[in-house]
């Protein structure tokens, strides 16, 4: 199981500060010098999210990662002319494809896929034919991994949220829901990624969760970060991932 860290988070923080005077000659923290901390802990790959409100990840980041990461970027976006043509200038590895609601906190619910084959197809379509793997953030729900197989992606993220936030038999019927979701969309041939609310508290259980190819995860590691230092954050999270299949 691989670890894609979203560093969202960290340009939050300089965002908080820093958003009138980008090109100031004390801006921090630097985007470039966490992504390299992930890759040294172990990441497998440095995901952000570039929002049509810009209220974290700016253009300039999106182009200055792309070429400094050792790994893979994978760039999560909704569905909307501007991202995608700044997509297919970039060139990530991966890209995820979100819902994307201004007045959220975070991204809330997983894409409907099934209720926008229309809209979605062309997307994914350039973006394939530029050479992009394509993921669908997705609910763990039958008709959404089968919209996503009919569209031909590569990969689906099963959204984590409803298990993150859940205790006790919702949280078991939780798992049990990504269960099956996992073991449909790997048999149709899907990669299968999981993210959102994933945390060092949790992973443990997320781990009886079968076929489990990435795990997409910023919050809790950034928020760890704070009192360990990223690469120790990375790694420790990379050792409660490790003995999972
Ligand atoms: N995967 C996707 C598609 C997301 O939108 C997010 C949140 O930005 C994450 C993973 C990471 O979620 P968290 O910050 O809760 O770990």
């Amino acid at each position: 199981m691989l670890l894609g860290v979203n560093i969202d988070h960290i340009a939050t923080l300089r965002q908080a500060r820093y958003a009138a005077s980008p090109e100031a000659h004390n801006v921090e923290p630097d985007l470039l010098a966490a992504a390299s901390a992930c890759e040294r802990a172990g990441a497998s790959g440095i995901t952000i999210h570039l929002r049509a409100d810009r209220r974290h990840i700016q253009d300039r980041d999106v182009f200055r990662l792309r070429a400094s990461i050792n790994t893979k970027l994978n760039l999560e976006m909704g569905n909307t002319p501007e991202i995608l043509d700044i997509a297919l200038r970039v060139l990530p590895e991966e890209v995820c494809l979100v819902p994307e609601n201004r007045q959220e906190i975070t991204t809330e619910g997983g894409l409907d896929a099934a209720g926008q084959m229309r809209a979605l197809a062309p997307t994914v379509a350039r973006l394939q034919k530029a050479g992009i793997r394509v993921s669908l953030f997705i609910e763990p729900d039958p008709r959404q991994i089968d919209a996503a197989h009919q569209l031909g992606v590569e990969i689906v993220e099963l959204h984590t949220g409803a298990f993150a936030n859940a205790l006790g038999q919702p949280r078991a019927d939780e798992i049990r829901r990504l269960h099956l979701a996992a073991v449909q969309a790997r048999g149709l041939g899907l990669q299968v990624n999981a993210g959102h609310g994933i945390s060092y508290a949790n992973i443990g259980e997320l781990r009886a969760v079968p076929h489990l190819a990435e795990l997409n995860i910023g919050h809790a590691i950034v928020a760890r970060a704070i009192f360990t230092g990223l690469e120790s954050a990375v790694a420790e999270m990379l050792a409660l991932m490790g003995g999972a299949q």
